[in-house]
């Protein structure tokens, strides 16, 4: 089925009417989070509908979800039309258990970091903001301590 001229939008239009820059657009379509048509130029062109995609991934971005994890969500929705308001329900639906997540650690992060402010301990075994020589490093990436794991005992 061919789109009609209304129905595309350039990389800079797209760009314009959805607040990313044209690099971020190109890189998202590199990933497989949007796709485009290519006009007998070699131009990008998408569907209008590409912006209910970037508004999804802008909105799962803001709950912490990685380019991945979008991209595990969007690959949910039909390929054969273009998804309907069940099907986008459908989808946000799967980040419930992950906003429940979220919400958990901001609240325990909250706690400890409202504990140490009032403390100024900078404990070596029990604080969760001290983290000598990047210790923490060995249990993996983030905040380890803020995120629930013990301090290394030195
Ligand atoms: S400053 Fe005392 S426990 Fe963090």
């Amino acid at each position: 089925m061919s789109l009609s001229t209304r129905d595309r939008l350039t990389i800079g239009e797209l760009a314009a009417r959805s607040g990313n820059a044209t690099s971020a657009l190109r890189y998202y379509e590199e990933l497989g989070l949007i796709q485009s048509e290519r006009t007998a130029g070699g131009q990008r062109r998408y569907r209008r509908a590409t912006l209910r995609w970037l508004a999804f991934v802008r909105a799962a971005q803001r709950i912490g979800l990685s380019l991945g994890e979008v991209r595990d969500a969007l690959a949910h929705l039909p390929v054969d039309h273009v998804p309907s308001a069940a099907d986008w329900s459908r989808v946000a639906r799967t980040w419930q258990h992950r906003i429940d997540e979220q919400i958990a650690e901001l609240q325990q992060v909250r706690d400890q970091l409202t504990g140490c402010v009032g403390c100024g301990c900078l404990s070596l075994t029990r604080c969760g903001l001290y983290n000598p020589e990047d210790t923490a490093a060995r249990r993996g990436s983030g905040a380890r301590y803020l995120l629930g794991d013990e301090p290394l005992a030195r």
